[in-house]
């Protein structure tokens, strides 16, 4: 196993009716910023009991932080922060909501240009604290120091991370989730499955408390996430499904162990130019790169196989096609397509895809450092 040292500090509030406790929660006498996107949280009756719970507080709200967040808004926001003098900030929502929070957190307390911090690593050495409302469960983002942010104008859609935005707290209640449409709660489960994929299919380093609780997570999720497409008011399914994304990207299973992320940093850039969902990039781009990668993988996609999908072929070779398949055929059973052609996007994508990365400086991705633009653009054209 590798060294690590690990902290996660946001504190997790999970449970129906839990929202009640938001205004305990929140530090006395803070003036609050409420942040939220395009209004899901006013049709299901999320912002009411918010506001209901800010009411001993000095509060007002910023609006229309858009899935894929974008720079421009945020910076928007950071300027009221500043000007408004607020020291608190509540986003409510989604990865989206609470990525852009994270980086608004940042950008009002940033001396210089904020853009530094998503392009250039500028160091983050102070925050304004947030607390979060959680209402689409996928990123992790609500218990884990990262945050994406989408720049419209270059389409460059970039990240950072830092201890100071973790939030502070995190409500959890997944009946606020039933509202969810079911293109959103398959993104939620196959985002989840390939943060677990990330950190776990890599290579083998003995680390068999890492391994068992990734396998766990994404045995849960394959139970789970079919289940809340099919009886979506079942509280008890949304309640593992919640946890489960939470698991996935808190810190906790990545501990001491190699991890990969390519799949995340190829499906950022079919985002930032062509617009998908975070969820269908990955979809298309992870049963791609498992072919591509089996011999470096090799040693845990038969773990995974056998572990995961129970799959006991003799041959080896065809448990690793099997293992693929399997998580390809899961994905499109959500309903989130895995071919590139599946959204309209044609085989000239693969060369304006890896100018892009090469942009960001994503020439070297994988856990082995080996996925070289040449290797992404093979990955691509077999994603067509
Ligand atoms: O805009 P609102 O009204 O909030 O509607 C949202 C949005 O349209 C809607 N929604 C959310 N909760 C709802 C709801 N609709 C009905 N009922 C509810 N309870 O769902 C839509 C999508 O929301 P969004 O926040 O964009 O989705 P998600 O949570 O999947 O977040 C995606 C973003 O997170 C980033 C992605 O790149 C993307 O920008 N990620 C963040 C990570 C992190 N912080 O660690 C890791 C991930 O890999 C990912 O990159
Ligand atoms: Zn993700």
């Amino acid at each position: 196993m590798l060294n690590f040292s690990f902290q996660n500090p946001t504190r997790i509030v999970f449970g129906q009716a839990q929202l009640a406790k938001l205004s305990t929660l929140i530090p006395t006498g803070s003036k609050v910023l409420l942040l939220y996107g395009g209004g899901s949280i006013k049709s299901n009756g999320v912002y009411d009991q918010v506001v209901k719970a800010l009411s001993g507080f000095d509060w007002q709200e910023f609006s229309g932080i858009e899935p894929n967040p974008s720079f421009e808004t945020l910076m928007r926001a950071a300027d009221i922060v500043r000007r408004e003098k607020i020291d608190f900030l509540l986003p409510v929502g989604g990865g989206s909501v609470i990525d852009g929070s994270k980086f608004i957190a940042a950008a009002a307390m940033f001396h210089g240009d904020a853009w530094d911090i998503l392009a250039n690593g500028a160091r983050v050495t102070s925050a304004v604290p947030l607390g979060c409302v959680l209402t689409l469960p996928a990123t992790g983002s609500e218990s884990n120091g990262n945050s994406v942010v989408t720049r419209y104008d270059t389409q460059q859609k970039l990240s950072f991370s830092s201890p100071l935005v973790y939030p502070k707290f995190a409500i959890l209640d997944p009946s606020v989730t039933f509202s969810l449409p079911p293109k959103q709660v398959a993104n939620g489960v196959v985002d989840a499955f390939i943060h677990v994929i990330e950190q776990y299919l890599t290579y083998p380093v003995n680390a068999p408390v890492q391994d068992r609780f990734a396998e766990g997570l994404l045995q849960t999720l394959i139970e789970e996430g079919p289940k809340a497409l099919r009886d979506p008011d079942n509280y008890d399914v949304r309640a593992n499904i919640m946890w489960a994304a939470t698991m996935a990207l808190n810190g906790l299973i990545g501990q001491g162990v190699p991890q990969d992320w390519a799949t995340h940093m190829i499906g950022h850039e079919i985002t930032a130019v062509y617009g998908l969902d975070h969820a269908q990039t990955l979809a298309i781009v992870l049963p791609a790169l498992l072919q591509q990668q089996r011999q470096q993988k090799r040693e845990k996609l038969l773990q995974y196989g056998r572990r995961v999908w129970q799959l006991q072929h003799s041959d080896e070779e065809r448990l690793i096609d099997e293992a693929i398949n399997h998580t390809r055929a899961f994905f499109e059973q959500m309903g989130v397509p895995t071919r590139l052609a599946d959204y309209g996007i044609t085989a000239d994508a693969v060369d304006i895809l890896v100018a892009k990365l090469e942009v960001n400086g994503m020439v070297k991705l994988g856990e082995h450092g080996d996925i070289t633009p040449e290797i992404t653009k093979q990955i691509l054209r077999s994603a067509i």
